[in-house]
């Protein structure tokens, strides 16, 4: 396993000669202009075929892979059966490691034949050699998993950013102070005064005597939410760090300063989740029911992947997405969804008051944590504004799952306790999003 540049994992050989492999070969044929120069003259169909026959191979009942080229054009390519074996004019042979060599190292298919790496099977050698350029580009068209300079140069990237991490170069104090004026030491002024609120020092005994005359539904509606809201938390508590980093490693002190208080709070909504369970529920429920596909989706999967590929790839495009799962969709969508949803609940019928407490400080925490997400965003995009359209293709994405996990949140209710609406809450969100891209000019 190995990460390339943009920080995908690459599970090398597992991820060769399946359907998906054999559809993007189909399609960078069709688009190599080199692989149409070079085969504008070959016209025949030829077979790639595997000895001993890997797994994969096997279940679809194939030997290799079947190419119908015609004069610079792939018309198709298939798992080839015996039915196939018979139409192709050239077979070449090799076992399943030779071939994943060929097609990575660019190999010359005619010279791997001489030095017997590859057995022709069917057709002539001549045949091959006057078409030589053409089956060489036709390889290197062949989609590639671990590409070794590549790899090379990520290493060497790695080792270079360690170096440089490794030790002190300069101190911002010591060679221009602190920015007091700029955006995140006036947040980091603000998270002092607002930030310092105290979970534990919320009284919960109203709510918990209030919480036994709820009605079921009411319960289960107050049980639901606070599923997502506990794994929510814990999950942005969790996977911030990547991000922390990357702005501790780029020098910008202030920022870090600011992104100190930012972890501290989100560890502090943990808590206070956890208290209400604790206190006013008074066990712990199977808060896992309430997570379903499109949740996990999001919090499971998209969230840690892309905070998480900051470990490795710093890039403005990869902190751009990062900011923008966590800033704009997570906290600035779907929190701010979902305390509005305890607002209609608890403030509207003046029910559970210390929830309702803990619910305003959350708020206001939120409030800053967007406000540092647009202030990043609307930096990386300043000095980069080739990467606009890829960070709203990201967003419309996640937009989609926010939506979806709405959706998701009524489904099971014929009709919603609290008198709660689904339009209602599809509407919020979607002006809260649409009010922060606004703010980033879009
Ligand atoms: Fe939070
Ligand atoms: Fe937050």
């Amino acid at each position: 396993m190995w990460f390339n540049k943009k920080g995908d994992q690459s599970n090398t050989s597992n991820e060769y000669f399946t359907e998906k492999w054999m559809k993007e070969w189909f399609d960078s044929i069709n688009s190599s202009e080199k692989y149409k120069r070079a085969a504008k003259h070959w016209n025949s169909p030829i077979l790639l075929k595997f000895e001993p026959v890997p797994e994969k191979l096997k279940e679809n009942e194939s030997v290799g892979f079947y190419l119908d080229l015609k004069y610079g054009e792939c018309l198709d390519i298939k798992f080839a059966t015996s039915e196939e074996e018979s139409m192709a004019q050239i077979i070449l042979t090799a076992d399943e490691t030779t071939w994943i060599r060929l097609i990575e190292d660019k190999k010359d298919p005619t010279m791997m034949i001489m030095k017997k790496k590859l057995t022709l099977d069917k057709g002539s050698i001549v045949m091959l050699s006057t078409q030589r350029q053409a089956a060489k580009a036709l390889l290197e068209t062949a989609p590639t998993y671990r590409d070794s300079k590549q790899q090379k140069e990520f290493i060497t990237e790695i080792k270079e950013k360690q170096e440089k991490e490794s030790k002190h170069s300069s101190f911002t104090t010591i060679q221009k102070g602190l920015d007091f004026e700029g955006f995140p030491m006036k947040l980091f002024q603000k998270a002092k005064v607002y930030g310092i609120w105290n979970p534990a020092d919320i009284d919960l005994s109203r709510d918990r005597e209030e919480w036994k005359q709820l009605q079921d539904d009411e319960k289960e509606i107050l049980i639901h939410l606070s599923g997502l809201f506990l794994a929510g938390e814990e999950a942005v508590t969790v996977d911030l760090l990547p991000l922390i980093q990357v702005i501790a490693a780029e020098g910008r002190l202030e920022e870090e300063i600011f992104l100190t208080s930012f972890l501290w709070e989100e560890a502090k909504h943990t808590e206070f989740f956890s208290l209400f369970v604790r206190d006013v529920i008074g066990y712990q429920p199977d808060f896992q029911q309430y997570h379903k596909t499109h949740y996990r989706t999001l919090f499971y999967e998209k969230l840690p992947r892309d905070l998480n590929r900051l470990k490795l790839d710093h890039s403005p495009i990869a902190q751009l997405k990062a900011s923008g799962t966590y800033n704009m969709i997570v906290e600035g969508t779907l929190a701010e969804t979902g305390y509005a949803a305890y607002h209609k609940m608890l403030t509207d019928n003046d029910l559970l008051p210390g929830m309702q407490e803990g619910i305003i400080k959350l708020k206001q925490d939120e409030s800053r944590h967007i406000a540092y997400g647009l202030y990043l965003i609307n930096r990386l995009l300043d000095q980069n504004p080739g990467y606009r359209d890829e960070f709203e293709n990201h967003l419309e994405e996640l937009l989609n799952d926010a939506t979806n996990i709405i959706y998701e949140i009524f489904e099971p209710y014929d009709v919603v306790p609290f008198g709660l609406e689904k339009e209602w809450f599809l509407e919020y969100a979607l002006k809260q999003f649409q009010h922060r891209m606004d703010k980033l000019g879009y």
